[in-house]
C-alpha cells in the first residue's frame, strides 16, 4: 500500500504532546500485560499512538522507544516497514484506493479522479485544504471480485465508481 504524504492533517497540532499519559498509559499498561515481553507490545504501542495523534511523529517513535526499552532505530524501522502507519499527519479521514491492474481494468483510475475531486485534495498523498481527507493508492485491498475497492479508514467499501464517489464522500461529513 501507498504510504501517505506530506500534506498537513487534522491530527498535525497534537503531535507534539507525550502520547502516553492518563488514559493512554492505562491502555498501554493493559497491553504489556498481554504480551511476553515490552518488544512484542511495539505494534499496538504504535496503533495507540495513532490512533491519538493521526500520525506517528518522530518525537512518538522516540517516546515509543523509551517506554518500551528500545532503540529509535528499531522503533522507526518497524514505523517504516508497515504501510498502515502514518509517517506524515493525514486528513480526518484516509482513503486508499485499489489501483492494482485488476482493478484499474475496471475503473480505478476514475474513481481515483473522482475521489480527488470530491475530496478537494490536490493531488494523491496530500491532504484536502479542509484537513478532512487525504487520498492515496493501495495495492490489491483484497477484494478483487469487487473492483473498485475503497478502504476509508477501517471501512472497505467495495464495487465502488466514479459515479457513486460523491455519496461515498458525503457519508463521511
Ligand atoms: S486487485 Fe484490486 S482488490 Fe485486488
Amino acid at each position: 500500500m501507498s504510504q501517505a504524504g506530506t500534506g498537513t492533517g487534522a491530527h498535525e497540532p497534537s503531535a507534539a504532546a507525550p502520547v502516553f499519559e492518563g488514559a493512554a498509559r492505562r491502555e498501554l499498561d493493559a497491553v504489556l500485560k498481554k504480551y511476553p515481553t515490552a518488544q512484542a507490545a511495539l505494534l499496538p504501542a504504535l496503533w495507540i499512538v495513532q490512533e491519538r495523534q493521526g500520525w506517528v511523529s518522530p518525537g512518538a517513535m522516540a517516546e515509543v522507544a523509551e517506554v518500551l526499552g528500545l532503540t529509535v532505530a528499531y522503533v522507526k524501522g518497524v514505523v517504516t516497514f508497515y504501510t498502515m502507519y502514518h509517517q506524515h499527519p493525514v486528513g480526518k479521514h484516509f482513503a486508499q484506493v485499489c489501483t492494482t491492474s485488476p482493478c484499474n481494468l475496471c475503473g480505478a483510475e476514475g474513481v481515483v479522479a473522482a475521489l480527488l475531486k470530491a475530496t478537494g485534495c490536490k493531488r494523491m498523498g496530500e491532504t484536502s485544504p479542509d484537513g478532512l481527507w487525504t487520498v492515496v493508492e493501495a495495492e490489491c485491498l483484497g477484494a478483487c471480485g469487487f473492483a473498485t475497492p475503497v478502504l476509508v479508514d477501517d471501512d472497505l467499501i467495495e464495487s465502488v465508481t466514479a459515479e457513486s464517489v460523491p455519496a461515498l464522500v458525503a457519508r463521511y461529513r
